[in-house]
């Protein structure tokens, strides 16, 4: 089954944007290979404001298919991706059963927050870097569910950048249920 991986590059502070909105602090790292990174993704699922930032730079979302989470974007003037606005949770489950490669959890916060409640993210992977931002778009926005992690990787960079995997525990089911 294919994993729906939340992909991020994250302050030491917990931000993955700035108070406006901004990811320019996020360091150069040579060591990083990021074709073979992009390369494990067909899939990018997007929340509207992160989509919006983008779509202004990204050509073509590097080829890869689009789903953007909206109750506010039409479809009709969005063709270059697909508008998800309502079951979400069958929508991916259906995705994770197809073949193909890994779905890339692009962002932001608000979309992992409300995906991370229907128990559709596999795993969460923070590139933590060496900034305190002080505020700005969180990681994950209160209020959220709580979730038990398992440290599955991590590496270290000479930029200060340390990169963490994590697999999301399966939320145990309530006693009698
Ligand atoms: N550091 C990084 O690697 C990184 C990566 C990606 C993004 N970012 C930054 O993150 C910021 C955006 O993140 P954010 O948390 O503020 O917003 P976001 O998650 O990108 O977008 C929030 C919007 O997504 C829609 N949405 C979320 N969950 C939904 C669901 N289950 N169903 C339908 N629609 C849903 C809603 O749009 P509607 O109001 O239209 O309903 C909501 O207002 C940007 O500044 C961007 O630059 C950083």
């Amino acid at each position: 089954m294919r994993s729906i991986r939340y992909q991020v590059a994250c302050s030491l502070d917990g931000y993955i944007a700035d108070m406006a909105g901004k990811t320019g602090w996020i360091v150069d790292e040579p060591r990083i290979d990021f074709s073979a990174l992009f390369d494990q993704f067909d899939t990018l699922l997007m929340g509207r404001l992160t989509y919006e930032g983008l779509a202004r730079d990204a050509d073509g979302f590097w080829g890869k298919t689009v789903l953007v989470f909206s109750h506010t974007l039409r479809q009709q003037d969005h063709p270059q991706v697909t508008i998800v606005s309502e079951d979400a949770q069958a929508r991916l489950q259906e995705m994770r059963l197809l073949p193909g490669k890994d779905i890339w959890l692009f962002g932001g916060g608000e979309l992992f927050q409300s995906l991370l409640a229907l128990g559709c993210v596999d795993t969460v992977e923070p590139a933590i870097i060496p900034v305190l931002l002080g505020g700005g778009r969180p990681l994950l926005p209160a209020p959220a569910v709580q979730r038990m992690l398992t440290l599955t990787s991590h590496r270290v960079y000479p930029s200060g950048i340390v990169w963490l995997e994590y697999a999301v525990q399966p939320q145990p089911s309530a006693p009698g249920a």
